[in-house]
């Protein structure tokens, strides 16, 4: 099944939107299969973004992530990468739809609650930057026969 890699951001858990974030994954249908509060370093934050390394936005996006705990989290389930992508809504909350994560709890791009692995193959790079394989877990849950054939 497929996976990817969500970070509640630091201004989520400052805010005091973890519990309502998660909830909204859970209420989908989707698997959480590992979580952990976490205190990321320059070093794993700069790996993180580096395909922006260079962009006005980097630094600015290091400290941010740096500057508070997050929450690093592993979602399960069928297409989950690209829904994860639309229930988090655009990357700039000023375009995200009004339903969404960010177009609900956020106004500016620099502090825009959560990130989300944008493809299958960042997925795999960022669930190994901030987890270790024995982390993931693979468990079956009671509902799981009522969500597809
Ligand atoms: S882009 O425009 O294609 O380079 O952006 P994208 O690949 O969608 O992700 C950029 C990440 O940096 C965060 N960020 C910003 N992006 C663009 N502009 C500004 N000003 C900016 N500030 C921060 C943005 O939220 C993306 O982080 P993640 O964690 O992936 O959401």
């Amino acid at each position: 099944m497929q996976k990817t890699f969500l970070m509640l951001k630091p201004d989520a858990v400052q805010r005091s939107l973890i519990g309502e974030i998660i909830s909204r994954f859970e209420r989908k249908g989707l698997k959480l299969v590992s979580l952990k509060l976490m205190q990321v370093d320059r070093k794993l934050a700069e790996e993180h973004y580096k395909e922006h390394k260079g962009k006005a936005f980097f630094e600015p996006t290091v400290e941010y992530i740096i500057s508070s705990p997050i929450v690093a989290m592993v979602w399960e389930g069928k297409n989950v990468v690209s829904l994860a992508r639309e229930m988090m809504g655009a990357t700039n909350p000023a375009n995200a739809a009004s339903g969404s994560i960010r177009g609900s709890y956020a106004v500016d791009i620099s502090r825009n609650i959560i990130h989300g692995s944008d493809s299958v193959e960042s997925a795999e790079r960022e669930i190994a930057l901030y987890f270790k394989p024995e982390e993931i877990l693979a468990y079956d849950k009671a509902g799981d026969s009522w969500l597809s054939e």
